[in-house]
C-alpha cells in the first residue's frame, strides 16, 4: 500500500511547506485504477496495514517528517491501543522512558500511554515535551481512539517560526537571552490539592519524600543547578543559565523552552529571568503569545488518527474539552 496526500481544512502553509502533511490510505484495483479508502475492513488480530505501509516506506516518512515537522495518518485501521502499539513498533525508533516526565500519564500497554491525564477542561499550553529534562524523546507520537465530543483538539506549532518571528519583532530581547541567558524555575507541588492541577508532584517524579535524596535525583536526572523547597510543600528547580532557543541537527532552530509555561499563565508553574536578575519585559511575553496564536494549527481528532511530532521541531499543547477523549502517546529516543 501506498500513501496518497490528504488535505486538512485548518492546515497551514509556511512557505512552500504545507503544516501538518497529511497522508490517506491509497490502493490500486486489479484493473490499474487507484481508489481511496477511507475504511478497512475488521481484523483479527496481526499487523495493521498501515504498520506495514510505514515499515515499507520509513526512509520516505522520515524525510517527510524532518521536512513538515508534523504528520497526520488518517483513515487507516487503528482501533485499538494494541494497533498503535504495532505502527510505533514499525516506525523502529527505541522506546523514551517517560519516567521522569511532568504529566500525568499511565501505561496502557508496553510503549503505549495515556496522554496527560488533566481534567479535560483544563488548557495545556504549547511546549516541546520533556525539553526540560536532560533528555528528552525526539518524537511524540499521539493516537485518537475515541475523539472529543466538543474541543478537545491537539494543537501543534512549528517552533521555527515562533523564533524567526520573535527575531524580528524582538531581536534585542532574542540577543539578550543568546547572550546573557535566562534562569527558569519550574515549581512541582508535594500534593494533589487542585483539580486543574496536571503536572505531578515532585514525590512522583523523584519517587522519593527525602528531600536530600530528592535533591541528589533531580540534580542527576533533571539536570536543573539547584533545589529548593518550599514552605509550601512545593520544590522549585532553578534551571540556567540557558537560552530558551535551541538550535539542532542541521542548524534548525527551535524555540525549545516555552517562556508561557503549561497553563499560559507563567507566573502558575514557572518565574522567568534574565540570567543578570532583570525580568523579562512584558511585551515579550505579549509577543510570544500573539506568534502563538496566529501559526498554530488544532488538529480535531477522528478515531483513528495517528499525529507524529518531531519533538525538536513542533510544539504541541491540548484544548480544552469535553469527555469522552482517548488519545494515547508514544515517545521515541
Ligand atoms: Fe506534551
Amino acid at each position: 500500500m501506498e500513501f496518497v496526500e490528504g488535505k486538512l481544512k485548518e492546515e497551514k502553509w509556511f512557505g512552500e511547506t504545507v503544516f501538518p502533511r497529511t497522508l490517506l490510505p491509497f490502493h490500486r484495483c486489479e484493473d490499474g485504477a487507484t481508489t481511496l479508502s477511507p475504511s478497512f475492513p475488521e481484523r483479527e488480530g496481526g499487523e495493521t496495514r498501515l504498520a506495514e505501509a510505514v515499515r515499507a516506506n520509513r526512509v520516505w516518512l522520515d524525510e517527510q517528517l524532518s521536512r513538515h515537522g508534523a504528520i497526520l495518518f488518517r483513515g487507516f485501521d487503528v482501533r485499538r491501543a494494541e494497533d498503535f502499539q504495532n505502527v510505533v513498533e514499525a516506525f523502529g525508533w527505541e522506546e523514551m522512558d517517560y519516567g521522569i516526565g511532568d504529566a500525568t500519564r499511565s501505561k496502557v500497554i508496553d510503549r503505549v500511554y495515556s496522554a496527560n491525564e488533566a481534567p479535560p477542561e483544563v488548557l495545556i499550553d504549547f511546549h516541546h515535551e520533556m525539553s526540560n529534562r536532560k533528555e528528552f524523546p525526539s518524537k511524540v507520537i499521539f493516537f485518537c481512539m475515541e475523539p472529543p465530543r466538543e474541543g478537545g483538539e491537539t494543537s501543534i506549532l512549528p517552533s521555527h517560526i515562533i523564533v524567526e518571528k520573535m527575531e524580528e519583532a524582538m531581536p534585542e530581547f532574542v540577543d539578550k537571552l543568546g547572550n546573557v541567558g535566562a534562569i527558569m524555575r519550574l515549581w512541582n507541588p508535594k500534593d494533589y490539592t487542585t483539580k486543574k492541577m496536571f503536572r505531578r508532584t515532585w514525590p512522583q517524579i523523584l519517587q522519593t519524600e527525602d528531600k536530600a535524596e530528592a535533591e541528589k535525583r533531580a540534580l542527576m536526572k533533571l539536570g536543573c543547578n539547584s533545589v529548593k523547597f518550599l514552605e509550601d510543600g512545593r520544590a522549585e528547580f532553578e534551571y540556567g543559565p540557558l537560552n530558551p532557543i535551541r538550535t539542532f541537527h542541521g542548524g534548525r532552530r527551535a524555540w525549545f523552552l516555552t517562556i508561557v509555561g503549561y497553563s499560559g499563565k507563567p507566573e502558575d508553574d514557572m518565574g522567568l529571568s534574565f540570567a543578570d536578575g532583570t525580568p523579562f519585559p512584558n511585551e515579550a511575553f505579549k509577543t510570544y503569545k500573539k506568534i502563538r496564536d496566529e501559526n498554530n494549527v488544532n488538529i480535531r481528532w477522528e478515531k483513528g488518527d495517528i499525529l507524529l511530532l518531531d519533538n525538536l521541531a513542533v510544539q504541541h499543547a491540548r484544548r480544552p474539552g469535553k469527555p469522552p477523549r482517548i488519545i494515547l502517546a508514544s515517545l521515541c529516543k
